[in-house]
């Protein structure tokens, strides 16, 4: 399948998708997208704008995922709002949804947190993530549970947790967050498989009609 991976951050949904794939990973981020060409390196990956890719090629993909950034939507920003600045809700996150939603023909998920407010469009709730798709999720994603305490070793136990060592990261953004940021791998590869068995079973569908005729 040709795989679309936007906001591909140092890929935590990716790291159990194989090297089946072409996969291509959107990232804005410079060092982030040379860690993660480090991490995988039969992935194409491209430093841009992954909202304006998106756009200009949806249409050589099969499947995309995209996580836009989540601060904005974040609850536990929100939680702070008498402390930090105030901000609009970006909705590029809608605007992703929607666009994926009527013009492409692929299957497509959009991962972000469970926003501080109700959400815009009704979204699939599993563990603390919502998920836009154009196919169903399983209940149980088997996503594991990650029991990280905060405090001074906060970023150990995530590199334990995503098998990564976010150390090596040395661009602008926080290491700490960084590594919040990724997306339990489990859960990135039941969504695929999930993707992929529909598509599959379409692929069938499709050659029987031709079969009969
Ligand atoms: C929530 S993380 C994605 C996590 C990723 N799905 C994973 O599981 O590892 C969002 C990423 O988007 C990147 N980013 C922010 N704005 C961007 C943009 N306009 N285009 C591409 N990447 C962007 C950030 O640097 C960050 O790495």
């Amino acid at each position: 399948m040709k795989i679309l991976n936007l906001y591909a951050c140092l890929g935590g949904n990716r790291y159990k998708w194989g090297d089946e794939h072409e996969i291509t990973a959107v990232e804005l981020d410079p060092e982030a997208a040379r860690l993660y060409q480090e991490r995988f390196p039969n992935d194409t990956v491209i430093v841009a704008d992954a909202h304006q890719y998106l756009l200009d090629h949806y249409k050589e993909f099969d499947f995309i995922w995209s996580s836009p950034p989540c601060p904005t939507h974040s609850r536990a920003r929100f939680a702070r709002r008498e402390t930090t600045s105030a901000e609009y809700p970006d909705l590029k996150l809608y605007e992703e949804i929607l666009f994926l939603e009527n013009w492409f023909k692929g299957k497509y998920v959009v991962e972000n947190v469970i926003p501080y407010y109700e959400p815009l469009i009704p979204a699939l709730k599993r563990g603390r993530h919502l998920y836009w798709t154009n196919f169903n999720l399983p209940n149980d994603l088997n996503e594991r549970k990650s029991s990280i305490m905060e405090g001074k070793d906060e970023v150990t136990q995530w590199c334990e947790f995503h098998d990564y060592n976010f150390r090596q990261y040395k661009g602008e953004q926080r290491v700490d967050k960084m590594a919040r940021n990724l997306v339990d791998y489990e859960a990135g590869k039941t969504i695929l498989d999930t993707a992929m068995g529909i598509i599959h079973k379409q692929n069938v569908n499709q050659t029987s009609i031709f079969d009969e005729l």
